[in-house]
C-alpha cells in the first residue's frame, strides 16, 4: 500500500511514522509513505500556500492551486484509489471504514489547516472526507495520523500476532473484553478465576460474555 500525505506541516509526522509498528512497516515495505509539504508546490516567491477568504470571513484559507498541482502530479504518476480530506465536518471515522481503506493500494490524504481549503479543492479533487471526531483541531495532521494508524496496522504482517487485529474492539461491532496480565493479585484486586483456569472454552464464553456486556453498556457512547 501507498499513502501520500500532503501536509502544510510535514515535520508533524516524523516522529509518528518513525515508530513502532508503523516504523516496522515501512520498513519491510509493506507500505510506503510518502508526506508532500504544500509549500513545494506554491508558485509564489515567498512559497504562500494561504490567502483570505472572499466574503470577509476570519482566518485563512489554503489555496487551490498547490493542492491542485500536487495531486495532479501524483495521479500522473500512478492511479490512485481514493482521495480523503481530513475535515472535522467529514463522516466520521469508524473500523468499517478503516478495513476498507486497509484494502486499497495507493491513497491520497490531504490535510486542511487554518480555516479549511478552498471549496473547489473538495468539489473537484477530493472523493472522500473523513473526520476523527466532533471537534476542531488546528489541522489534519493529527487525524491524517490517526487515519494511517488504524488502517496501517489492520495490513496482513504488520501486527506481530497478526489476529490480534481481528480482536480488537469494534470489529464485528463489539467492544473487547477486559484483559489482565501478571500479577494475578494485585493488593488484593484479582484477575478473574476463569481465565487462570487453563479451560479455553470457558475462557472463550466468558470472553464473549463479557464483550456484550460492555458493548450493550457502552454502545451510547459509541453512537
Ligand atoms: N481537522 C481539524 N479537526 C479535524 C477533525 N476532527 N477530524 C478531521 N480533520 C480535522
Amino acid at each position: 500500500m501507498r499513502i501520500d500525505i500532503i501536509s502544510s506541516l510535514p515535520s508533524l509526522f516524523e516522529s509518528f511514522f518513525a515508530s513502532s509498528i508503523l516504523n516496522r512497516a515501512i520498513v519491510n515495505k509493506i507500505v510506503k509513505i510518502k508526506i508532500h509539504d504544500l509549500r513545494d508546490y506554491s508558485e509564489n516567491k515567498h512559497k504562500k500556500i494561504d490567502d483570505y477568504s472572499y466574503g470577509g470571513e476570519a482566518g485563512m484559507v489554503l489555496k487551490i492551486e498547490p493542492i491542485a498541482k500536487c495531486i495532479q502530479n501524483l495521479k500522473k504518476k500512478r492511479k490512485y484509489d481514493t482521495i480523503i480530506y481530513m475535515t472535522p465536518d467529514g463522516d466520521i471515522l469508524n473500523q468499517k471504514k478503516c478495513n476498507e481503506l486497509s484494502q486499497k493500494k495507493n491513497i491520497i490524504i490531504l490535510c486542511g489547516r487554518y480555516k479549511g481549503v478552498d471549496q473547489r479543492v473538495r468539489d473537484l479533487f477530493i472523493d472522500q472526507e473523513i473526520s476523527i471526531g466532533n471537534y476542531v483541531l488546528s489541522g489534519g495532521e493529527i487525524p491524517a495520523a490517526a487515519l494511517c494508524d488504524s488502517i496501517i496496522r489492520l495490513i496482513p504482517g504488520v501486527m506481530n500476532n497478526e489476529s490480534s487485529a481481528l480482536f480488537d474492539s469494534f470489529q464485528d461491532d463489539l467492544i473487547a473484553p477486559p484483559i489482565y496480565t501478571r500479577p494475578e493479585n494485585w493488593n488484593g484486586n484479582k484477575v478473574p478465576y476463569v481465565l487462570l483456569s487453563g479451560n479455553s472454552k470457558k475462557i472463550k464464553e466468558w470472553n464473549e460474555e463479557q464483550s456484550r456486556k460492555l458493548t450493550k453498556k457502552k454502545i451510547k457512547i459509541i453512537k
